[in-house]
């Protein structure tokens, strides 16, 4: 999220500590925690050794991807939409959150280019797109809102559909409507880190809005049972929440998002298990709303009307000095909370509460209410993050190291490590729920596309790697279909197939190299190891794109 949230969640956390705060306090301040443990903390360095994870890696053998795979790419509402003002993000901007004052209303427009839009994907060999549907867009207002979630259950669909915007309504017809024309699965995501101020105000308490009330359950139960009953009977595939561990992680430890936490811990399992809960309802709400199949063949046969899972953001930690146990059981602890707590929850019924690893009396085992709340498994992969045990740190008693930190692996230009046999690795351990796995994002920041073509290339092999080992992936969509708004990062960061340029006001998207590169290897439908050995070696990075405002301390509001 915010240019590297998820990402520099952890870098920003480390430095924090080190420096005692570069960004600003929240207003109601931090908590003792982070005074105690600020002076407790100091970097480590690798010891000369190659540790067993940095070492060459190969993705062989691999296997053809199954029929009807779905190739696609990825975008989010405020990304790509503009005329979202009035979100919680709308705000962050103008609090004067974003990297060089950027706002998401400048970047590509997609309200004005939808046949732009599917040009892209048709033209790179495309079959599939994953998109948001918007809640602040189709409800934009809290009158309007409460319409809808106070309506009786009987007249809901058509009293929501009544208090929804009728622009907003008509977008997403319009573009669903385009991509069946020509040939294209949706996916869609409900919920991609942005609330409607009104669910999420940021000039009030923090610990009343937003993902910290309960209430939130209920209202996106609601809002999921309308869309599915508005859209339902063109789209099969539904993402609930984005990166719900990013969100509750970055949104409450790191402070570069909403509502702009640092290191309220406690904030962050309430957050998660409200996220759960959430995704839980609606689940269910979804397969009550949507009981139409909208494509009559795909990677799922025979297929349901409706799939839904989350896009989760999987990491693969290690230990950061290689056979130094502390090191290894914080990274542990780390993949526990980031990784592993949502989808036990959702696949198994198993909520591990205080994230400490283990289910606790009293914590929720087999519980019926969360369990079987997936159909497949949605992975967002990108990077590795190395942990440094350190006992002042609840929960995870430890640290993870800064992104930029080299560790002798190319770097993308936001400084994340390019690592295709983490993703290997992550595709696997998903691969042991049994369900189908769908990469919902994978990709690069790269103005240049210096990289990129190597970057697909790598990880899509490692992804064929995954198939050969038996896991069961259906479906692969890099981020981005094109550039866009990078959250805190504003636009530096370019990760699009395609790039778009923001100077001319017709915002024309331009395919780099990397799409026509991603349309042969659709048509091959793997990656042969003529193509693999034909990509040039990394290149260093040229540039580095900052995700932090600078000078928030003092000037900052
Ligand atoms: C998010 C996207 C973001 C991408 C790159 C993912 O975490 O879902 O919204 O743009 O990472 O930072």
């Amino acid at each position: 999220m915010n240019g590297r949230a998820h990402w520099t969640l952890w870098t920003f956390l480390f430095l924090w500590l080190l420096t005692g705060c570069p960004s600003p306090r929240p207003a109601d301040g931090g908590d003792a925690t982070s005074d105690a443990v600020s002076d407790t903390v100091t970097d480590v360095d690798f010891p000369d050794a190659t540790p067993p994870w940095l070492e060459p890696y190969t993705p062989a053998p691999r296997a053809r991807v199954p029929e009807h795979f779905l190739w696609g790419s990825a975008t989010a509402p405020y990304q790509i939409e503009g005329m979202l003002e009035h979100t919680d993000w709308g705000e962050w901007e103008r609090m004067g959150r974003i990297v060089g004052g950027a706002r998401a209303s400048d970047g590509p427009q997609s309200l004005r280019h939808i046949t732009e839009d599917v040009r892209t994907l048709t033209e790179s060999g495309q079959n599939a797109y994953r998109f948001g549907i918007e809640w602040a867009r189709l409800f934009p207002t809290r009158d309007a809102w409460n319409l809808c979630r106070n309506a009786d259950e009987r007249s809901h669909q058509e009293t929501c559909r009544n208090a929804a915007s009728s622009e907003g309504l008509r977008y997403y017809h319009t573009l669903l409507d385009t991509l069946r024309a020509q040939g294209i699965t949706p996916l869609v995501t409900l919920q991609h880190f942005t609330l409607p101020s009104y669910i999420n105000d940021l000039s009030m308490d923090w610990r009343t809005q937003g993902w910290m009330r309960a209430e939130i359950v209920q209202d996106l139960a609601r809002y999921a049972s309308f869309v599915a009953g508005e859209y339902g009977s063109k789209v099969d595939w539904w993402v609930t929440i984005n990166e719900p561990l990013v969100v509750a992680t970055v949104g409450y430890l790191d402070g570069r998002t909403p509502p702009g936490q640092v290191l309220q811990f406690d904030a962050v399992l309430q957050v998660a298990q409200n996220m759960i809960r959430a995704h839980a309802a609606m689940y269910d709400a979804i397969h009550r709303a949507d009981t139409m199949v909208a494509a009559t063949q795909g990677p799922v046969m025979p297929l349901r009307p409706a799939m839904v899972s989350i896009a989760h953001h999987v990491r693969r930690f290690y230990g950061a000095r290689p056979g130094n146990m502390l090191d290894e059981a914080a990274a542990r602890r780390a993949d526990q909370l980031f990784n592993r707590l949502f989808i036990e929850a959702i696949v198994h019924g198993n909520l591990d509460r205080n994230a400490n690893g283990t289910l606790d009396p009293g914590e929720p085992m087999n519980d019926p209410s969360l369990r079987g709340r997936a159909d497949y498994i949605g992975i967002n992969y990108y990077s590795l993050t190395a942990v440094v045990h350190n006992s002042a740190i609840p929960i995870l008693r430890g640290l993870p190291q800064p992104d930029e930190r080299d560790r002798g692996l190319p770097k993308t230009e936001f400084g994340w490590d390019i690592y295709p046999r983490g993703f290997q690795d992550v595709l696997e351990w998903a691969g042991t729920y049994g369900l189908p796995v769908i990469v919902t994002e994978n990709g690069i920041a790269d103005s240049m596309d210096v990289n990129r073509p190597r970057f697909l290339v790598e990880h899509i092999a490692a992804m064929c790697a995954a198939i050969h080992r038996g896991v069961r992936v259906v479906g692969y969509f890099h981020w981005s279909t094109f550039d866009n708004f990078e959250w805190v990062a504003g636009y530096c960061p370019r990760f699009g197939l395609y790039s778009v340029d923001y100077t001319d006001p017709m915002r024309p998207r331009r395919a780099r190299p990397s799409a026509m590169l991603y349309r042969q290897i659709i048509q091959a439908g793997e990656v042969s190891d003529a193509l693999l050995s034909a990509q040039p070696p990394y290149r260093s990075a040229t540039m580095f794109c900052p995700s932090m405002v600078t000078g928030m301390r003092d000037g900052g509001t």
